[in-house]
């Protein structure tokens, strides 16, 4: 009995880790990425397939109209760019996939292109993508916008560009360096070809000036929930990070993904989904209970939490409502809309003090010792189908993530849920590998 093995993934965000308890020097010491480089070598020895680095490009001041709580919390601002600090990553290590996150909004095609293949080179076959739209109008209005476009038509821009940076990624034809002393050439230039690409929102005409790179193309990460965002991911994703609440949810989003992947003519189990959890592990099942408590006792922290995230991710002002009553059911956002559909429709007959205050971010509740959250991980994994689990802590902390690497992990193998290494060069064909 019990689930086929799963994969593991870690949502890596570069802002301050704990900071409260006063102990640590990470919390000024972590801009110089070291504190990261220790957790992706911790991930990679414990079996993890993905470090994901995720990102946003504004400092919100959308809750109450200032930037006091935002950087009060720490949560989102300040953050560093996650992609030169991919380099830093894969030098520390040999085959961990890691994932940044960039926006078809503001990058330039041609520059992504060149960005993520010339990581994919330096990564030697470990890099992936997580395609983001962006959520935010004050990140377009460091972009010289006003406003976002509206949410379905940045995942038709987003469609674009993919379209556009898949040409430029195989602008380089497979053996097209030739490196041959004997005729005198480099490269061919039969096999270097413009893309000529004229569409509806850019106009680029290669080739790339980066060689084919040892993926062809980074893994494709994505995170749409809404319709729209899930024909996007189904259509394009190696990879899909998610939170739907509850096993029923978090099998209706898979199934569903599936589905559509074979109506666009592709392989589902080409398309592996994380699910969001962010377990508490004590030494003992009394232990990890009394520590939960404690979390959910802390309500004031994070009530304030939950609305740094509204208001950063949804550009959704909390402030204005009364906390005493629900979300009203006309609210809307322009950025994670699917996320917010289902806050509504889970969370959306409690008030907004009752949900804030006690919620963490993650598709199940998990609490135990090691061997206890194994078995609920194991469980929920063949309730659910597959493919695995994204850990996501914020703030994050070296105790923290020792508690999954060196106490979970272990577990997990013990019960043959997890890797033992890796087979392959490249993080597609590791992804893939079972
Ligand atoms: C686990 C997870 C991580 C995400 N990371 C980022 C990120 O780093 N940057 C970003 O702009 N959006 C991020 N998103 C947002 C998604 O890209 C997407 O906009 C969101 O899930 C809403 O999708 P929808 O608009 O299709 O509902 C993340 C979403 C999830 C679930």
């Amino acid at each position: 009995m019990g689930a086929a093995p799963f994969r593991l993934g870690w949502f890596g965000n570069l802002t301050t880790p704990e900071w409260r308890t006063g102990w640590s020097e990470d919390a000024i010491g972590w801009t110089d990425a070291r504190y990261y480089v220790d957790m992706v070598r911790d991930m990679e020895r414990a079996g993890f397939d993905f470090m994901m680095l995720e990102d946003s490009l504004m400092v919100s001041d959308i809750y109450a109209g200032t930037a006091e709580l935002e950087l009060k919390v720490g949560m989102y601002a300040p953050k560093l760019d996650p992609v030169p600090v991919v380099s830093m990553l894969a030098y520390a290590t040999e085959h961990i996939g890691i994932v940044a996150t960039a926006s078809t909004t503001f990058y330039p095609p041609y520059l992504l292109a060149r960005t993520f293949s010339t990581l994919d080179h330096v990564t030697r076959g470990r890099v992936g993508w997580n395609v983001v739209t962006s959520s935010e109008d004050r990140a377009a209005q460091n972009f010289g916008m006003n406003k976002l476009p509206a949410h379905d038509t940045r995942y038709e821009i987003a469609e674009e560009f993919v379209d556009v940076v898949t040409k430029l990624w195989d602008s380089w034809e497979e053996k097209a360096i030739l490196a041959d002393p004997v005729s005198g050439y480099y490269a061919d230039h039969t096999k270097v070809s413009p893309i000529h690409h004229e569409g509806k929102y850019f106009k680029v005409r290669g080739p790339l000036n980066t060689p084919r790179s040892p993926q062809e193309k980074p893994v494709i990460c994505q995170a749409g929930s809404s319709p729209r965002g899930r024909a996007f991911a189904a259509k394009n994703a190696d990879m899909l990070l998610c939170i739907p609440n509850g096993l029923e949810n978090m099998k209706e989003y898979r199934d569903d993904i599936r589905a559509r992947a074979e109506e666009f003519g592709r392989n589902p189990d080409d398309i592996k989904i994380f699910f969001v959890v962010h377990p508490t592990i004590g030494k003992t099942d009394a232990e990890a209970q009394e520590r939960h408590q404690q979390f959910k006792d802390d309500k004031q922290r994070n009530f304030e939490a939950q609305m740094v995230n509204f208001a950063a991710t949804m550009e959704l002002d909390f402030s204005v409502l009364d906390p005493d009553k629900p979300i009203p059911e006309d609210m809307t956002t322009n950025g994670h809309q699917g996320m917010f559909d289902g806050y509504k429709r889970d969370f959306g007959h409690q008030t907004v003090r009752e949900f804030a205050s006690g919620m963490r971010v993650a598709s199940m509740e998990l609490v135990g010792s090691p061997d206890t959250v194994a078995e609920q991980m194991d469980a929920a994994m063949e309730y659910v189908g597959g493919d695995g689990f994204m850990f996501l802590s914020q703030p994050t902390s070296r105790e923290y993530t020792r508690e999954i690497t060196e106490g979970l992990c272990p577990a997990l193998r013990r019960r043959g849920l997890i890797r033992k290494g890796f087979s392959h060069e490249h993080f597609r064909d590791n992804l893939r590998s079972f």
